[in-house]
């Protein structure tokens, strides 16, 4: 069996760092902070958590926007999270500790403060009026194009000085970046460069299936299936996105940055995908494995929680993926309500034991571990920009809200008032309470982080699904030729009989209850309501 890569075997752990401990008191959370919870991530005992990388979303100078998706500098720190002296103290405590850096990479637009469009927008001569997108009016005087804002509105903004429009697929305040001009795609490749020099070990490159645009700018055609009560300003979501999105030309640059990565040991490429279908999604990995490591697989997320729906998805990602295409889950992350307000309660158990143990890299988002819920953000502290131009309903906010440190004030989280509130139920549902009882979902997340580490099957093993005579149970077969094992899940409120087809018995070595490990025969397998079980099989 070939050796797998870290990005094949480990466990990817995103940080969404304003929220996630702050030390320099001001409400927000940063790098040192980020830096004093290392032990929390994995101190190399299970007492950790156990994964193997962090993902930190972007920590760049920004104006703050979108939160840091509005880049005004590619290569610093914006100074609420420290600096690049705090950025390499981190790198060398993660590598210290064995864990991975992968950081956020943001392609398709820059902030409107960046010095790039600072220059660009100042004249129509500008050299660098070409690394963004400007067009004139129609001749009819109306916008260059029909596309919409995914925050709502046009995608095109006036600029009085120089007379023309620009185009920006979020806000008006991240102009995108034209990749089909070579300079700009140049200086883009000397950020990646910046970077990786300084030792990071992977990049997740956010919307980077939309960084090429149509050559002509063409109108997209309205979307049939659209939901007819969008409000009028949902124009991104009535199109389909035939023109402003996924389109040939990204693939040559994907395989420009893996041509550069390839300088560098062991470096890793995960993109952000938007969802195309199956068969445009898997053209990410390249026809030979020569693009994105990784292009995030958000379809767990997007389907009902249902056993055979789930099983659906992971089984048609299964046939569809070319050997050398290795699979990848996210159930969690900054842009979607939490995973425990999404499924019932009981299910977040489940959840996590499919996330550590189907066939690929899982993406936990922080917090996921304690089960946070969707934080209530009261209307006049709403801060995301999407929130705040479609409605609270759209909020993002409830999913960033402070991670729940302990029962003191804030959750530990910080000493200030936080940007976001914490939620209310943080005496409870913390780090330290979960870390003291002994059957909390913190040390049901621990148990599989640390099983699945030290076991080659899970890591790295076929996956073959079961029928075991109950639509409302997953059941699947991880084998690997020094070790098997068998993961049934429970997805009902109902105890569940299972039959498995050709095997005899095994031993339950975790169940989502924490509270058996015992030998069990598999032709009657019974799992308790929200149940599900890791059998080692032989
Ligand atoms: C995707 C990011 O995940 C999201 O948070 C952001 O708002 C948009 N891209 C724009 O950068």
């Amino acid at each position: 069996m070939v050796k797998q890569a870290w990005w094949q075997r480990g466990v990817i752990y995103q940080i969404y760092p304003r929220s996630f401990n702050d030390t320099s008191g001001n409400g927000i959370g940063d790098l040192q902070g980020i830096i004093a919870k290392l032990d929390y991530l994995n101190d190399g005992t299970p007492d950790s958590l156990g994964i193997d990388a962090i993902w930190i979303s972007p920590f760049y100078p920004s104006s703050m926007a979108d939160f840091g998706y509005d880049v005004s500098d590619y290569c610093d720190v914006d100074p609420l999270f420290g600096d690049l002296a705090a950025f390499d103290r981190l790198v060398a405590e993660a590598h210290r500790r064995g864990i991975k850096v992968i950081i956020d990479y943001v392609p398709n637009h820059s902030s409107d403060r960046h010095p790039w469009f600072v220059e660009s927008r100042s004249s129509r001569a500008n050299p660098k009026r070409d690394w963004y997108i400007w067009r004139d009016p129609r001749p009819d005087g109306g916008l260059p194009n029909n596309w919409g804002s995914a925050f709502g509105g046009p995608a095109w903004s006036w600029d009085e000085g120089s007379g023309q429009y620009y185009l920006h697929q979020f806000l008006k305040e991240q102009p995108e970046l034209n990749w089909r001009n070579p300079q700009l795609r140049a200086a883009m490749m000397e950020v990646l460069r910046f970077w990786l020099e300084r030792g990071v070990d992977g990049f997740r490159m956010d919307v980077v299936s939309m960084i090429v645009k149509d050559a002509e700018l063409r109108d997209n055609p309205p979307d049939p299936q659209a939901d007819p009560a969008l409000p009028p300003n949902e124009i991104y979501r009535r199109q389909l996105h035939l023109y402003n999105e996924d389109q040939n030309e990204v693939h040559g640059i994907l395989r420009d940055f893996r041509r550069l990565l390839a300088n560098y040991q062991d470096r890793c490429l995960i993109g952000e995908v938007l969802d195309y279908g199956l068969s445009r999604w898997v053209r990410y990995y390249g026809p030979d494995g020569s693009e994105l490591h990784l292009p995030f697989n958000f379809r767990l997320m997007k389907q009902p929680w249902r056993a055979q729906v789930i099983r659906s998805s992971v089984d048609e990602l299964e046939v569809i993926l070319l050997p050398f295409a290795w699979p990848n889950y996210v159930l969690g992350s900054h842009d979607v309500p939490r995973l425990a307000s999404r499924l019932a309660p009981a299910q977040a158990r489940v959840a996590a034991m499919l996330l550590l143990t189907l066939r690929g890299t899982p993406t936990l988002y922080y917090g996921d571990e304690l089960g946070l819920e969707n934080g209530l953000i009261p209307s006049d502290k709403l801060q995301d920009p999407q929130g705040l131009r479609l409605g609270a309903q759209r909020s993002r906010d409830p999913a960033r809200t402070p991670m729940q440190w302990d029962g003191g004030p804030q959750a530990g989280f910080s000493v200030a008032q936080p940007w976001l509130p914490v939620s209310a139920d943080y005496r409870v549902r913390n780090v330290a309470a979960q870390s003291a009882d002994p059957s909390s979902l913190l040390n049901l997340y621990r148990r599989l982080l640390w099983y699945r580490r030290a076991r080659p099957c899970l890591q790295g093993g076929s996956y073959r699904a079961l029928d075991a005579g109950s639509n409302d149970c997953f059941l699947y077969l991880r084998e690997h030729p020094s070790q098997r094992c068998l993961v049934a899940l429970n997805f009902s409120g109902r105890v569940r009989h299972l039959t498995i087809p050709r095997e005899t018995g095994g031993v339950v070595v975790i169940s989502t209850y924490l509270d058996r490990e015992e030998t069990v025969s598999l032709a009657s397998l019974a799992l308790r309501p929200h149940e599900g079980v890791i059998v080692k099989l032989d």
